[in-house]
């Protein structure tokens, strides 16, 4: 198979680097990449949102199979937009419709559609400009701490959390009235808030069947003892030892099916991942977001503990098959750390040279890259989230342990890591 992965990440360069290891995948193309999937195979230069330009690719490429990383190709409807290029009949692409898509892309679609098959989330509302006084009111009677989310894609950053009334209407009427989070973030999903622990779930569907991957807990706080602001994510583990037996029954009943077979009842075409972000509120969980797309950092602690071939795997996907799947996973505990520019996620400077990166593989440890470009044969960050390094333990605390022994030998000016990921588990 002649593979396109579209996505330039840690997360991307996770997934190519274990296409790397299936032998029925004879060729990696990524796109537009960076300088770790430079490693697995060949990136190609062109804008994720160059739809045009990755139709192209696919022909000029005799591509067999597109896997798409992040929403935003999926939300504006990359595999629509494909789909119908008569060259392109037999291609197999991974990920949902941009009808399905919507399940990331809009809140409100979400909300409505968790409610209507059943599924746990938190109380809601919907407003826009149309019931905003009704909105105002309704805030200032609802319980504290409320949650106010954008509905559209804000890279995640449209949600806040509100500890007082004046607070949540003053967010309330920047997002609505003065458009904080863009044209998107017009229309606000209110909600009540959640108390408990948090659970990345991943599952995989071929529109019907469903495999679940192994799932992952993810450190969204930019500080030390989950403190200070929201990042894309500073590091992840995987197993989460809260997610037992029982537990993951519940969420396969009362969430997984439901969600599959919701998707199928609306016809809303999935060949894909679905990334379930969940909160375990006592014993039950429920629903915070979904996402239809693998999460980063997450990935890169699912790819390494998946034991399956994972170009087979996307391969059953695309063909309806993953009933004849079984998951198989490393069941030793796998713990990844972001290393981020200094000042990340607010402003920060790039471009610095970055030593001591390359050669670090061993048994227990792999890098993988996410804003990191190669020019003269030197390394140099390239944005917020740099590189990250995940270790394998016997526990939590031996493999993140491991990885900030490697952090250790790797410079660059500015660089910071948190080094708690994992606290609660170790
Ligand atoms: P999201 O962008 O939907 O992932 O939300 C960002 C973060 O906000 C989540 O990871 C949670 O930590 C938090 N969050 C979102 N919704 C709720 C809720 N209803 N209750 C508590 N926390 C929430
Ligand atoms: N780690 C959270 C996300 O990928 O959205």
């Amino acid at each position: 198979m002649r593979i396109l992965l579209l996505g330039a990440g840690g997360r991307e360069h996770a997934l190519a680097w274990k296409l790397t290891q299936s032998p029925s995948c004879s060729q990696l193309f990524i796109a537009p990449g960076n300088a770790g999937t430079a490693l697995c195979g060949t990136n190609i230069s062109i804008s994720l949102n160059d739809f045009e330009k990755i139709k192209a690719a696919c022909i000029s490429e005799n591509i067999n199979m597109v896997i798409v990383g992040p929403e935003d190709p999926l939300v504006n409807g990359i595999v629509n937009y494909l789909q119908q290029e008569p060259a392109l009949e037999e291609l197999h692409i991974i990920g949902p419709s941009r009808e399905a898509a919507m399940l990331e892309g809009s809140k409100a679609f979400a909300k409505v559609f968790m409610q209507k098959n059943n599924i746990p989330t938190a109380a809601y509302k919907e407003f826009t400009i149309d019931n905003y006084a009704d909105g105002v009111r309704y805030l200032q009677q609802h319980s504290l701490p409320v949650v106010l989310k954008a509905d559209g894609l804000a890279s995640g950053k449209g949600v806040v959390i509100c500890q007082n009334h004046l607070e949540a209407v003053a967010e309330f009427e920047l997002m609505i009235q003065r458009a904080k989070f863009g044209e998107a973030g017009k229309r606000v999903v209110v909600e009540a808030f959640l108390d408990g622990i948090e659970l990345s779930v991943f599952v995989l569907t071929d529109g019907n069947g469903y495999v679940i991957l192994p799932e992952a807990k993810d450190y969204k706080k930019v500080g030390e003892g989950d403190t200070g602001l929201n990042t894309g994510g500073m590091g992840a583990v995987s197993p989460v030892s809260f997610a037992d037996k029982s537990f993951m029954q519940k969420v396969e009943q009362q969430i997984i099916k439901p969600t599959i077979q919701g998707l199928k009842d609306d016809n809303l075409k999935y060949h894909g991942f679905v990334f379930i972000g969940l909160m375990k509120v006592g014993d039950d969980p429920f629903v915070i977001e979904y996402n239809c797309r693998m999460g980063d950092p997450e990935t890169e602690v699912v790819m390494p503990r998946l034991k399956n071939d994972l170009a087979l795997l996307m391969k059953a996907t695309a063909e309806g098959k993953l009933h004849t799947v079984q998951i198989e996973t490393d069941k030793r505990f796998a713990c990844t750390i972001m290393a981020v520019s200094g000042g990340y996620p607010n402003e920060h400077a790039t471009g610095f040279e970055i030593t001591g990166l390359e050669d670090l593989y061993d048994d227990h440890s792999l890098v993988f890259y996410a804003a990191v470009k190669k020019e003269n044969d030197q390394l140099y960050t390239n944005g917020g989230r740099i590189f990250c390094i995940t270790s394998f333990g016997e526990t939590v605390a031996e493999a993140s342990g491991r990885s900030k022994e490697k952090l250790a030998g790797v410079h660059f000016n500015g660089m910071y890591y948190r080094g708690d990921i994992g606290f609660e588990f170790t």
